[in-house]
Formats: structure tokens, C-alpha cells, sequence
């Protein structure tokens, strides 16, 4: 099947998924955007990252390993926004623009359709796809399984793999990490998988110094891709995983992925695991009332003793098939994650001693990409922001924004949805300088079949209300995760 016998939807799935239009320098100008940019977003910088080149060599790579492509929109004080995009340039990304084809074997990307092309077993494919963080005066473009990368924060040059002065050498590194805006600290965690699972904390300074380094080991396999910080806790969801044999003796072999390997212990039961930070003491384990898998939190904090955490939480996850992916010769499938259960919003509260917690469902639909205050990371938080789907039974790909008054949980959110086959990205706010619950949101609107990305701005607090301003852009691809880098 080629894209286009597909439906409108999955061509523009498909567009928006594997567009590469390579290094971009552009400017808008003002008169091309609809409506003003605000005054207050002039001289910040939305940053984004994710797979900037996925058609490599004549097969598709699993959106998780394409190569990591950096965006930077500008926003400038005459109301014309810069765009710089680049390619990380990993070891993985020259190899395979060198021979353009692919040279490294993936997550979920086999090099070949024989077992005896994909018997590699060197070190990770880290294409630094995943996250992007401004810190100690680079920028880190992270990847799930190894050290991010740094990049010149203005250029967006790679200096190289940034390992924390050895520290993250050889370390299997989330692509999150946390901001801990008080104490002027960068927080990573790393995960080495075993009969234990070990989890490293590690605190980093504004020098890129490690200050504070926590390791502790859990019983048996875990998933980790984010985690959550209080100032006295580290947080996550305990996530436990199974091993299919028969797929990683597959896998050994050529025959099979890594991603196809591993599956969510659904007979488990929920926890979540508290992990004293900055000070000594055993890891606290905390029943959930029911089977959880957590991807991505929204933020966790402490009041009067007790922790709360918003998560977005699975009670079915499976791995594969991420993005409709179905191969590396078949066009990516967005019905497929439709036919999966859907992720929910929880607010998890956890009492000082307690060995239970107890949860609450905060809306109605599914949801992923929460994002909060980018100061607020471990600390109470007016607003959360999310990308989510209209129709409440689905969580991706996403149709639809979100915004939430964590103040009221009561309050139903505010929704807006864009037409079908244009699809949305991972909200960012943008704070006031004067007020945390007041601000600008900015997402990117991919329309696969018109060809065209949007760059969108929204008032934070009349989200429904729609776009304030619209920057006009070429498609670009779909991005994973970004960041609001406030005027420099
Ligand atoms: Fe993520």
C-alpha cells in the first residue's frame, strides 16, 4: 500500500510524521501572521525536538529512532518570528547522512528484512530525538537510553555528548528530567535493568557540576521514561515490565525489535514508588488502587506532609505499534492507537506514612503532553496544559488542547479541537512575568494534506477561545517534546 490509497487522516499522519525539510533558516515576517504576536512573548523562544528524518535509506524508522531535529521559533521584537531548525549531529545522524541509509540498529528499527543484516549488538542508537532542555549555558537535547547531547544555544551546533563530567557515561538516561527552580538544579535520572531495577538521581548544578547523586534499587524490571520531583522526594510509578522471551530470543537473533521485546506487567498491582531525595532513608512503596503504567507526569508536590501526583495513566499499555507504526515498509496507521485503551489524567494524593494512596480522575478524556509552570516543577501549580482528543475515548494522535485549573478541580477543562487531519503538539506555557496563572500557551499544528505547520498561540486562560496570533510555517515535522526559553 503506498500513502495514497490511504484516507485523508493517515496521509496526513503520515506527512506530518516523516516531513523532513532538513536545516531551516527563515524569518516571518509580522504581516504574515494572523493576528499580533503578544508584547510579552517578544525576545523568548519556543524550542522543540523530535525525529526530523525518518525515510532513511528507502525504509521507514519507528518515529523513536529518527533522526533528532531541533527547531527554535524566535520571536522578535518587531513582532516577526525566527525559525532555526538542525539535526543533532549524533554519531548515529553522520553515519547515516554519510551512507544514507540506515547503519545503526534501533529501538524499534531493524536494519534490514533478513535477521543477518540486523545482527548488531554495538552501542544504543541515540539520535537525541526526544526532549530539549536550556541549561548551564547550552542546550540538552536528550534521548532515552543514553547522555543528551549539547548543543550552542544559539547556533544549535552540536558540541558533543554532554556526560556531566563522566557521570553519564555508559548510563542509561531518561530523556526527562526536572527543573528544580529553587535550588538551581537540573534533575536526571538514569536506570540500569536487572532482577533489580537501579535508579540514579543525580543533581546537577548551573556549573554542570553533579551536587547530589541517590541511587537506590527496586525489585524487579521497571518502564521509565519520566519521573516526578517534590523538594523531598523523588517520584515515580513503579511501571513493572515482563520480558517476552520468544520476541528477545527473536530479537538476539536479528528476527524481531527491542520495543517488541518487552510488554507491561498488567497483573501487577499499582504503585508508586517514593524515593527520599536529599536526605538518607529506605524508598517508600505506595499501593495504587488498581494497575498503572505511567509514561509521562505532569508535576507532583508536597502539601502538609502529603504528596500529590498528576500523572497520565494507562490501566492497558502495550508496547509497539507507537505512531501507527507497523513497519519498516508499511505507511504509519493513526487508527492504531485507537484500537489501544486510552491514557487518563489522575491525581494520585499519597498521606505522610501512608503505605496506600488514593486517586481521582481529573477529566473526562485522554491525555498526554501535560505540561505545567516551567518554575513550578516540584511545587503547587495553578494550570496544566495537555494535548488530548475531543471525543474523550482516545488519547493519540491528537486532535484537541487542554487546559485545567488545578485549583478548582471541579471545574470541567477548556477544549479546543482543530478539523480532522490536522494534528496538535505538546502545549508549552509561556508564564506572565507578573502572574503564575496568566500567560500564553503555544503549540504546533501539523496539516499533513495542506502542507503546512502552525505555529499557535493561545491565551491561557481563554484557551477554548482559540489562537490569538497564528506564525504560518512549512510542514515541519512532528515534534516529541519542547521548551519556553524565556527572554535571554
Ligand atoms: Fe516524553
Amino acid at each position: 500500500m503506498t500513502t495514497a490509497d490511504l484516507s485523508p487522516r493517515a496521509r496526513a499522519w503520515n506527512a506530518s510524521l516523516t516531513a523532513s525539510p532538513g536545516p531551516l533558516d527563515l524569518t516571518i515576517d509580522r504581516a504574515r501572521l494572523e493576528g499580533d504576536l503578544p508584547a510579552a512573548l517578544r525576545g523568548g523562544r519556543v524550542l522543540s525536538n523530535g525525529p526530523g528524518w525518518t525515510h532513511i535509506g528507502g525504509r521507514l524508522a519507528h518515529p523513536f529512532d529518527g533522526h533528532g531535529y531541533v527547531r527554535a521559533f524566535e520571536f522578535l521584537e518587531d513582532g516577526a518570528v525566527r525559525l532555526r531548525a538542525r539535526f543533532v549531529q549524533t554519531r548515529v545522524y553522520r553515519d547515516e547522512a554519510a551512507a544514507q541509509r540506515l547503519v545503526h540498529r534501533g529501538l524499534g528499527t531493524n536494519l534490514g528484512p533478513h535477521f543477518w543484516q540486523n545482527l548488531q549488538f554495538g552501542s544504543p542508537r541515540n539520535v537525541a530525538n526526544t526532549t530539549i532542555t536550556r541549561w548551564g549555558g547550552r542546550l540538552l537535547a536528550g534521548w532515552e537510553g543514553g547522555p543528551p547531547h549539547a548543543l550552542d544555544p544559539d547556533s544549535l551546533e552540536t558540541t558533543g555528548v554532554e556526560t556531566f563530567g563522566g557521570a553519564l557515561e555508559g548510563q542509561a538516561t531518561l530523556a526527562h528530567t526536572k527543573h528544580d527552580v529553587a535550588r538551581r538544579r537540573l534533575v536526571h535520572c538514569s536506570i540500569a535493568m536487572g532482577p533489580k531495577t537501579k535508579l540514579t538521581f543525580r543533581e546537577m548544578n548551573e556549573r554542570n557540576e553533579v551536587v547530589d547523586t541517590r541511587e537506590v534499587a527496586v525489585p524487579g524490571m521497571l518502564f521509565a521514561h519520566d519521573f516526578a520531583i517534590t523538594p523531598n522526594w523523588y517520584v515515580l510509578v513503579s511501571n513493572p515490565l515482563k520480558v517476552k522471551f520468544g520476541q528477545f530470543a527473536r530479537t538476539l537473533v536479528g528476527a524481531s525489535t527491542l520495543i517488541n521485546s518487552i510488554t507491561a506487567d498488567g497483573a501487577a498491582p499499582g504503585a508508586v514508588y517514593l524515593v527520599p531525595r536529599g536526605a538518607p532513608g529506605p524508598v517508600r512503596t505506595v499501593t495504587l488502587p488498581d494497575h498503572a503504567f505511567v509514561v509521562h507526569y505532569g508535576n507532583a508536590f508536597e502539601r502538609e506532609g502529603s504528596v500529590h501526583l498528576d500523572a497520565c495513566l494507562f490501566h492497558h499499555f502495550e508496547f509497539g505499534a507507537e505512531f501507527g507504526f507497523r513497519g519498516p515498509d508499511a505507511p504509519l496507521d493513526p487508527a492504531l492507537p485507537d484500537t489501544r485503551a486510552p491514557q487518563r489524567l489522575f491525581r494520585i494524593t499519597i498521606p505522610a506514612e501512608a503505605t496506600t494512596a488514593t486517586w481521582q480522575q481529573l477529566v473526562p478524556h485522554g491525555v498526554d503532553f501535560p505540561r505545567v509552570h516551567p518554575a513550578h516543577d516540584g511545587l503547587e501549580t495553578p494550570l496544566l496544559f495537555a494535548a488530548t482528543r475531543a471525543d474523550t475515548r482516545h488519547s493519540d494522535p491528537f486532535d484537541s488542547l487542554l487546559s485545567l485549573d488545578l485549583r478548582d478541580l471541579a471545574k470541567p477543562p477548556q477544549v479546543w479541537s482543530t478539523p480532522t487531519s490536522v494534528f496538535v503538539g505538546e502545549p508549552l506555557f509561556a508564564p506572565s512575568a507578573a502572574r503564575d496563572d496568566a500567560g500564553y500557551v503555544l503549540a504546533m499544528l501539523s496539516d499533513g494534506l495542506e502542507g503546512c505547520s502552525t505555529l499557535a498561540v493561545f491565551d491561557a486562560t481563554a484557551l477554548a477561545a482559540g489562537p490569538v496570533c497564528r506564525v504560518p510555517l512549512p510542514l515541519l515535522p512532528y515534534a516529541f517534546h519542547g521548551a519556553w526559553d524565556q527572554a535571554r
